[in-house]
């Protein structure tokens, strides 16, 4: 009787009700009755559509995860070894320490430096695991909200990957941004971010896409990444790098670090952020590594220990499978030059199926300039579709991708790439 009078209440105050009222009324009968139906997420969302259509030529170009050329994920041969050896080795389960291991640590920062870095054969380095990349940009996110000497405010690049606002504001930070993309061409809008760059406050945040810029696959030239490095040192801005796929853009793991190691040539301090989920297949294990280069040994020591606090309350430590592997892999010679060349074949298999796309729809008479496909590199091609169209691909054809017109080109192979040339080109007329 109590609990049918609550409901009743509720109803009438649901009627013509404040917030607050509403709030009450309802949680009377339940303490979640007020807590709204969000909205899916804008990437991993898509993938969950994707999983409930039943047409047979359906395909995900929805999230960045690698595909191989019959639509399946791929487990790395290297990774698949480094798990062979773990197994043998039969290893405890204790708790890792709370940055990870040592060894994690220093063959992931010795991965994006190079393993004649200078910086940590001096030390400076102070570098933790972090739950793939987006733990480290959480974790870097935590650090300096309470720890960077300016204004808690990080600009992102427009457009940036649909995470990194959400992981700021929840670190507490404040998200702005700067020019980055040209939409009339499809490529770097590099006059609009040097404007905006040398416009943003002193002792500001920057987040820097390290290589295969996401969602765009747009990424400044070596020279063009001078330029930045010079604004930023101007204006005291401090980057913080997100290399989310170091590998993935070229092939090539060197060529893909450029930026973060020509900044510090330049002299500048950096926050960097790095995953293992896309260059080494490992998107369940989540094995990234936040690093900040420090000035001397004593500074990283002091930030680690700052670091290493932030991290125990959020999640004590952090899991070890996926970073043994990673180590496994870096450690050994043979097995590393193995894992480089499974690296090249991922990403020479992306870039082959971006002529595929570009050609079949120059041969279907599409009249649209589809140079982008190949000039673009890295996981995603920002095509340049509306939302519109974005919509008709999947209504129509089953194609699934975000509604800002990118794609993953890990999802398009060598049998569905005819298929989805003709559904592009369809909604593109
Ligand atoms: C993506 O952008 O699709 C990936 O980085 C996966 C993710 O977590 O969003």
């Amino acid at each position: 009787m109590a609990c049918s009078k609550a409901v009743q209440r509720s109803a009438v105050l649901l009627q013509n009700s404040t917030g607050f009222e509403n709030y009450v009324g309802k949680r009377a009968s339940s303490w979640w009755g007020a807590v709204q139906m969000g909205p899916p997420d804008v990437i991993l969302g898509v993938t969950e559509a994707f999983k409930r259509d039943t047409n047979p030529k359906k395909i995900n170009l929805g999230v960045g995860a690698y595909r191989d050329d019959n639509g399946k994920p791929f487990v790395l041969p290297s990774v698949r070894k480094a798990e062979t050896r773990l197994a043998e080795k039969q290893l405890d389960k204790e708790y890792s320490p709370i940055s990870g291991t040592a060894e994690f640590c220093k063959h992931s920062i010795l991965l994006a430096l190079g393993s004649d870095s200078k910086h940590v054969a001096d030390g400076l380095n102070a570098t933790v695991q972090g739950i793939s990349g987006t733990g480290a940009l959480r974790v870097g996110g935590a650090f300096l909200a309470s720890f960077f000497p300016g204004a808690k405010e990080i600009y992102l690049p427009t457009p940036s990957w649909g995470n990194h606002g959400p992981i700021f504001r929840h670190s507490g930070m404040n998200v702005k941004s700067y020019k980055y993309y040209d939409p009339s061409t499809c490529g770097f809008d590099s006059k609009g971010a040097l404007d905006d760059l040398s416009k943003i406050p002193e002792n500001s945040i920057v987040l820097l896409h390290a290589c295969a810029h996401n969602p765009t696959g747009v990424d400044p030239r070596p020279e063009q990444w001078s330029e930045i490095s010079a604004v930023m040192k101007k204006r005291k801005l401090f980057p913080f790098f997100d290399m989310a796929y170091q590998g993935f853009a070229s092939g090539d793991v060197a060529k893909d670090a450029f930026a973060v190691r020509a900044f510090l040539k330049d002299g500048h301090q950096i926050a960097l952020a790095q995953s293992f989920a896309k260059n080494m297949g490992l998107y369940g294990e989540r094995a990234g590594a936040f690093s900040l280069i420090c000035s001397d040994k004593e500074e990283a020591a002091r930030t680690m220990s700052q670091i290493k606090i932030l991290i125990r309350p959020m999640y004590s430590n952090p899991p070890i499978h996926g970073a043994r592997l990673v180590t496994e892999i870096l450690s050994d010679e043979a097995l590393h030059k193995q894992w480089l060349g499974d690296v090249k074949l991922m990403a020479d298999r992306i870039i082959s199926v971006r002529t595929k796309l570009q050609d079949n729809l120059k041969k279907l008479g599409s009249s649209r300039n589809w140079q982008h496909i190949t000039d673009q590199i890295g996981m995603f091609c920002f095509t340049g579709m509306n939302q519109q169209q974005c919509e008709r691909l999947t209504k129509e054809f089953s194609v699934y991708l975000t509604k800002d017109g990118r794609i993953s080109m890990a999802g398009v192979t060598s049998k569905n790439v005819d298929y989805l040339a003709e559904a592009i080109h369809t909604v593109t007329k």
